[in-house]
């Protein structure tokens, strides 16, 4: 049976989206910041998304229509298989990971294990239920300090700390895997800085504890649960001094998904392909702090400090792959991330929880 349409989300949004033919699709980390907006694009767009949920309860507004499993562990091996031996999956969409760049260099072995060892245990369970469409979230991060910018996919790799060697390991651990058995699909998506939150206000981004990323961080002086803004470095060579990064609505982003699910189905030769998602555009930190000021009538007090460890200069990324191959474009502007932001921060000052004591 077909999910049922989630309550107030704008038809509108699934008016450029292709229907789906009703594949069954596992969605890894689906209750996570992309992972639940790509979900829903992935309600909308007619696929059957299934996703289990470990790090929060799935959002209260469409909790009647979300695809949930009972909560596992990608490195509880016996637990895949019984998921995997449920439903016959055509395609699985893998977000689930840890991200903080800061605690990866602090605990590189709980991210060797969570993001590695776990993604091994799905390739190999995927594989011996005959599984073998992927779509892995990886990062822009694998460009480490690009020499020059766009980066574009032919670029070499990097990475300057143990979650961006996670990305890099099982990107490359995908391209060994498609030489080993040519019957493998894979799309590497190779994400910018995603940002904003989709525009019903019913899901957006709630990290637990400090925010280690602009946006939430900016989300959080604004509702007054932080007091100021640090901004690392404001003597980068940019137009203002400060770094620049291409930041992407992360509806974008999950649609992005969407057409990389269609060229995995759509017969195609794919191998093992790599896609940038960004916009193609730099934004610098005070440009995106004075677009979220408008957006929500907000000041954003400011802490100039020096620069963060490991932070490049200016990122962006060169679209014209996706363009052209997964007829994929970003469509929304600095101006609607910062309005959907604003939007799912208004309406949710405290993300999905309560106001937490230790905060
Ligand atoms: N910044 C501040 N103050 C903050 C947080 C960030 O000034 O409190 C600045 C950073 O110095 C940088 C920009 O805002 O110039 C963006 O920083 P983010 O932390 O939001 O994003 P990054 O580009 O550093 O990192 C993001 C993802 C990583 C990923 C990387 C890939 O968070 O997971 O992109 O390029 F690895």
């Amino acid at each position: 049976m077909r999910p049922k349409r989630p309550p107030a989300i704008s038809r509108s949004l699934s008016e450029s989206l292709r229907a789906g033919d009703g594949e069954d699709v596992l969605v890894t980390g689906g209750a996570g910041y992309i992972g639940s907006h790509t979900v829903l694009q992935l309600l909308l767009a007619g696929s059957r998304p299934s996703s289990w949920t470990t790090s929060r309860t799935p959002p209260r507004s469409l909790s009647r229509e979300w695809p949930s499993l009972p909560g596992i562990d990608i490195r509880d091996k016996e637990a895949l298989e019984k998921v995997f031996a449920s439903t016959t999956f055509d395609a699985v969409i893998h977000f689930a990971g840890l991200k903080a760049v800061g605690e990866s260099v602090h605990k590189p072995l709980l991210y060797y294990n969570n993001n590695i060892i776990g993604t091994i245990n799905l390739l190999e369970v995927m594989s011996a239920h005959g599984c073998k469409k992927l779509v892995f979230s990886s990062s822009a991060t694998v460009y480490g300090w690009p020499k020059e910018v766009p980066c574009t996919e032919e670029f070499d790799l990097s990475a300057t700390n143990p979650y961006g060697r996670t990305k890099l390991f099982i990107e490359e651990i995908c391209r060994d895997i498609h030489i080993s058995d040519p019957d493998w699909s894979i799309i590497l998506l190779r994400y910018f800085n995603p940002v904003g939150a989709h525009p019903s206000g019913h899901i957006g981004e709630d990290p637990r504890g400090f925010p280690n990323n602009l946006m939430p961080f900016v989300q959080q002086v604004a509702v007054g649960r932080r007091p100021a803004l640090t901004v690392f470095g404001n003597d980068y060579s940019t137009n203002d001094g400060t770094g620049v990064r291409d930041y992407i609505h992360v509806v974008d982003l999950s649609d992005g998904h969407i057409s990389a699910l269609q060229k995995l189905f759509d017969g195609s030769e794919i191998g093992c392909e790599v896609y940038n998602l960004g916009t193609g555009k730099g934004t610098s930190v005070l440009e995106m702090v004075a677009a979220f000021e408008k957006a929500s009538g907000k000041e954003i007090p400011l802490v100039i400090a020096g620069r963060r460890p490991g932070d490049a200069e200016i990122v962006y990324a060169s679209t014209a792959k996706a363009e052209k191959e997964l007829h994929w474009k970003a469509k929304y502007g600095i101006e609607e991330m910062c309005r959907d932001q604003w939007n799912w921060a208004s309406m949710n000052p405290w993300g999905y929880g309560c106001p937490d004591p230790a905060d």
